[in-house]
C-alpha cells in the first residue's frame, strides 16, 4: 500500500517535520541553541529535588528536553509533564522516543495557542517556551508572557529563545518577563556567534489561576 503524506496543520505554516532536520547538523544555529537549552534543563535537574514537572509549549519532537533524559538515564525516575504540539508527526516522534526512554511524560496534540490546552499540564516547575517568540507577533509575545505565569509552579523555572527575525522586540522581552513578576536567573544573546538569545527567569508568586478560553499567539510561518 503507499504510503499518504502527513498533513501539515496548516497550509500557511512551514514544514514543522522537516525544520527539525537542522538538529542533525551540530554545527547548525538551531544545534547550538539545542545545547544551551539543554544545558539550563540539565542544570534545573540538579538544582531540584525530587521529581520535576516539565511543561514544554509547540515542543515539536521534544529534542531538547529528551535529550537530556537520553543523556541522563538517572533522570528517568525524576521527571514528569507534558509536550503540547500541534503537528502529528512531531507528536507522534515524540510520544515513540518517550515511550521507549519509558519516562512519565506524556505529548498532548493540541493547540498550544489556546489557554484551555494547558488544563492538567500546568502548573510545571520547568517551563519552556522555545521557539515560540520568533514565530509570532511582537503583540502576541506580550501576551503570551504576561500569561506564563499561569504556567509556572512557585519556584518555577521558564526558558524562553528567540532569534532575530524582525521585527525583533530585542531585550524589551526581558523587561516583558519583569514587569510579569519574573526574575531573570540568566540572558544570552548571540550564543556561539548565532543570531540565536536565550532567557531564563525564575517565578517566585503564587500560581495564578489559568484563565480558560484565551487566544495567546497565532504562529506566523
Ligand atoms: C520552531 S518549532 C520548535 C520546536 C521545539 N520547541 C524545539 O525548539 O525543538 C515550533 C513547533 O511548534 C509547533 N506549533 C505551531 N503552532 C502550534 C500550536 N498552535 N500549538 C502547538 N504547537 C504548535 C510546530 O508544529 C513546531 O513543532
Amino acid at each position: 500500500m503507499p504510503q499518504t503524506p502527513p498533513v501539515p496543520p496548516s497550509p500557511r505554516l512551514r514544514d514543522y517535520v522537516a525544520w527539525h532536520d537542522a538538529y542533525r547538523d551540530p554545527a547548525s544555529e538551531l544545534s547550538v541553541r539545542l545545547r544551551h537549552v539543554q544545558q539550563v534543563i540539565s542544570a534545573e535537574f540538579d538544582a531540584r529535588p525530587g521529581t520535576v514537572r516539565v511543561m514544554s509549549s509547540c515542543a515539536g519532537q521534544g529534542h531538547d528536553v529528551l535529550g537530556v533524559l537520553a543523556a541522563r538515564p538517572e533522570l528517568y525516575n525524576r521527571v514528569r509533564g507534558t509536550l503540547l504540539e500541534i503537528n502529528p508527526v512531531n507528536a507522534a516522534i515524540a510520544r515513540e522516543r518517550i515511550t521507549s526512554l519509558g519516562v512519565d511524560l506524556r505529548v498532548v496534540e493540541d493547540d498550544a495557542s489556546v489557554s484551555d490546552a494547558y488544563v492538567g499540564a500546568v502548573p510545571a516547575d520547568l517551563v519552556l517556551l522555545v521557539g515560540i517568540l520568533g514565530n509570532v507577533s511582537v503583540e502576541d509575545t506580550r501576551r503570551l508572557v504576561a500569561v506564563a505565569p499561569q504556567f509556572c509552579a512557585p519556584g518555577a523555572t521558564l526558558v524562553w529563545t528567540r532569534g532575530s527575525q524582525e521585527p525583533d522586540p530585542g531585550a524589551e522581552i526581558r523587561h516583558w518577563f519583569s514587569r510579569a513578576g519574573f526574575t531573570e536567573l540568566s540572558y544570552e544573546e548571540g550564543m556561539e556567534g548565532t543570531s540565536m538569545r536565550m532567557g531564563v527567569h525564575r517565578w517566585e508568586g503564587a500560581t495564578p489561576p489559568l484563565r480558560r478560553g484565551v487566544k495567546l499567539f497565532t504562529f506566523l510561518r
